[in-house]
């Protein structure tokens, strides 16, 4: 049932999302929307603007959340997450290090993933830690721990599932990272250039049992002419190093 504190997902007849609060009115292109009328009703109704045009109303999932949150650096994308998950096995109850939380983008792929499990999210910079507490509080997630530290310092916990760095020196904290693993648990690097993820296999496989892939996401699309792969795609994000704590 939809509450007046809820964020809703709205989507217009040519399938454009827009993540609001469910309070008040809602200017569109199509017209106004009343969204006090929504309290109290069910998720998937629709509701018409003042100019009679149709909006789906649905509960946003994490993706939609990730997709519209306010971001302030590069995030890492949900096709990158879902890798670490694939890779890691990670999985309901586990514990994770990350750094840095950025926006929370992986922050609330990854708290969502282990729920009631806890990630503890180093972040030298204390406006975007701002952010992604924000945006974690809004996606209503309570096993999310923020610290204003340097993780090339330390890591405090231990005998953690995954410590998951997304920041420019990796390989500063490969020392650290496998001292806070449990046997079995995965060290992830999320570097841009070749350069750093080369950097950080060097050091890394000394320690860990090391593996790099990168996720090329390609989609497709049905025109009167026929079906084929789209002309645009985002051709590199990042690449994935993993390494698993077994020596
Ligand atoms: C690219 S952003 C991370 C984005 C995040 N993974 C996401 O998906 O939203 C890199 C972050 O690492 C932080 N950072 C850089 N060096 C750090 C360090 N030594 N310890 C902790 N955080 C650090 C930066 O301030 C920045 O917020």
């Amino acid at each position: 049932m939809i509450s007046e504190e809820d964020n809703i997902l709205l989507i217009d007849k040519k399938g454009k999302k827009y993540m609001v609060k469910c309070k008040g009115t809602f200017h569109s292109h199509y017209g106004v929307l009343d969204l006090d009328e929504l309290a109290g009703k069910d998720y998937g109704i629709k509701i018409k603007t003042h100019r009679g045009d149709d909006f789906i109303v649905l509960k946003p999932t994490f993706i939609d959340y990730i997709e519209k949150m306010r971001k302030m650096p590069q995030i890492i994308q949900p096709k990158d997450a879902a890798m670490i998950v694939t890779v890691t096995g990670l999985s309901r109850g586990d514990n994770v290090v990350e750094a840095g939380i950025g926006s929370g983008a992986l922050t609330i792929f990854l708290a969502n993933t282990i729920s009631p499990g806890k990630i503890y999210s180093y972040e030298i910079r204390e406006d975007f830690a701002k952010i992604a507490e924000k945006n974690i509080k809004e996606f209503k997630l309570d096993n999310v721990f923020i610290k204003i530290k340097d993780i090339y310092d330390e890591i405090e916990e231990k005998n953690v599932d995954l410590v998951a760095l997304d920041l420019p020196e990796p390989e500063k904290v490969v020392e650290t990272a496998y001292d806070s693993l449990k046997y079995g648990g995965f060290i992830f690097a999320y570097t841009p250039s070749l350069e750093q993820m080369l950097r950080f296999r060097k050091k890394a496989r000394d320690y860990f049992q090391i593996k790099t892939i990168e996720c090329i996401l390609r989609e497709y699309e049905s025109k009167k002419l026929g079906t084929r792969p789209k002309t645009l795609m985002i051709g590199h994000t990042g690449f994935l190093t993993f390494g698993r704590k077994i020596f």
